[in-house]
């Protein structure tokens, strides 16, 4: 069976970091059929756009291996009755740390901006009641997310879901706080979804929300463009569209003018200009109300933004199922990831 090129970098990592002083290392790496020689050979035959960072991989794993294997002293020149060599010097192998997953350096990058501006963090639990889920968001019993086409149960009689999306939260932490209330909630949520490149059907979200006397639609916009300027490092521009949430009125959806083409247009952005990143607005009067809050004296803003949209848009990664393969080459292929 052929291997990929990915797993063959898998290998020669191993070799270099483990087996660089066994007598057939040079062989096994450099030699006509060793591994280098044929994850070149398969270079040849990907389009050139997956050639360059793989390319570069190999280069890089290729001059460590020659520097490597040229520092270790060869023991076939040896004396035959000589005792094997072993230099006590010689440094060890560097071993593979890994590193974070792209999901989770957004949100990392997230929760530092907001703990910045005293936000607290807070996790919900996966496993929710529709009580929360939906009920107490205003969302009605013949509302489609309530569909099973939508919505993964685990006890539809019994009312308990996976939940399927982060804002049962807000509800639960208004029930039992009291303002000013300033939250975000990283975790994880699920949905019965037809997965494809831009869809996948357990993803990340962070909620975030205000509950404060005076709070405004000024408020919500200042703190998301300054939050996501801070996620991607960089000036960004927003556009707010009318939209619909049964928790939010006014509701809002945001969308980031596409960093690649800054708004002229391209395959990232399907020719738009703009790439849909989250939902958000002033949390509805109904709402305030089921928790026990008057919405004559207190107002509030709330949004929930999907992280692997983001990290896709920062890490121009073009199919959201990569970030569930256990496979780290697919990640490190990404520039910025590592
Ligand atoms: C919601 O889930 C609302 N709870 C958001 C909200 C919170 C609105 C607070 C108002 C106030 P929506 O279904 O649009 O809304 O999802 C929010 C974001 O999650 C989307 O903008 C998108 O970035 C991400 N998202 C939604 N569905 C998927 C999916 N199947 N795969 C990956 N990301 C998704």
């Amino acid at each position: 069976m052929t291997q990929s090129i990915p797993a063959l970098l898998n290998e020669i990592d191993r070799v270099l970091t483990h087996g660089a002083r066994s007598q057939d290392a040079r062989g096994l790496l450099l030699g006509k059929e060793g591994l280098l020689r044929r994850a070149y050979h398969q270079l040849k035959a990907l389009p050139q756009t997956e050639r360059r960072n793989l390319g570069k991989a190999l280069h890089e794993r290729e001059t460590r291996a020659k520097t490597l294997l040229d520092s270790i002293p060869d023991i076939t020149q040896k004396d035959a009755g000589a005792p094997p060599y072993f230099d006590p010097t010689f440094p060890g192998g560097k071993s593979q740390a890994g590193h974070r997953h792209p999901v989770g350096i957004i949100i990392n990058e997230i929760v530092s901006f907001f703990t910045k501006i005293n936000f607290q963090v807070l996790e919900g639990t996966e496993i929710e009641t529709a009580k929360y889920n939906f009920d107490l968001l205003n969302i009605p019993p013949l509302h489609p997310a309530r569909e099973a086409h939508d919505t993964i149960w685990i006890n539809r009689r019994k009312g308990t879901l996976l939940r399927t999306h982060t804002s049962p939260m807000q509800i639960r932490v208004m029930a039992e706080s009291k303002p000013p209330l300033r939250v975000i909630v990283p975790g994880r949520v699920y949905r019965y979804e037809a997965e494809d490149a831009t869809h996948a059907s357990v993803f990340h979200q962070v909620e975030g929300f205000v509950v404060q006397q005076g709070t405004t639609v000024a408020n919500l916009k200042w703190t998301l463009h300054a939050a996501l300027e801070a996620i991607f490092g960089r000036s960004v521009k927003l556009r707010f569209r009318p939209s619909y949430f049964p928790f939010t009125q006014p509701s809002l959806e945001v969308d980031l003018a596409c960093i690649q083409c800054e708004g002229e247009g391209c395959a990232i952005c399907k020719q738009t200009g703009w790439l849909e990143i989250l939902g958000a607005g002033m949390i509805h009067p109904q709402v305030l109300q089921n928790v026990g809050y008057n919405p004559a004296h207190i107002s509030g803003f709330a949004f929930g933004v999907g992280v692997e949209r983001l990290a896709m848009i920062k890490y121009k990664i073009t199919d959201i199922r990569s970030f569930l393969t256990p496979d780290r080459f697919v990640m490190e292929q990404f520039p910025g990831v590592l």
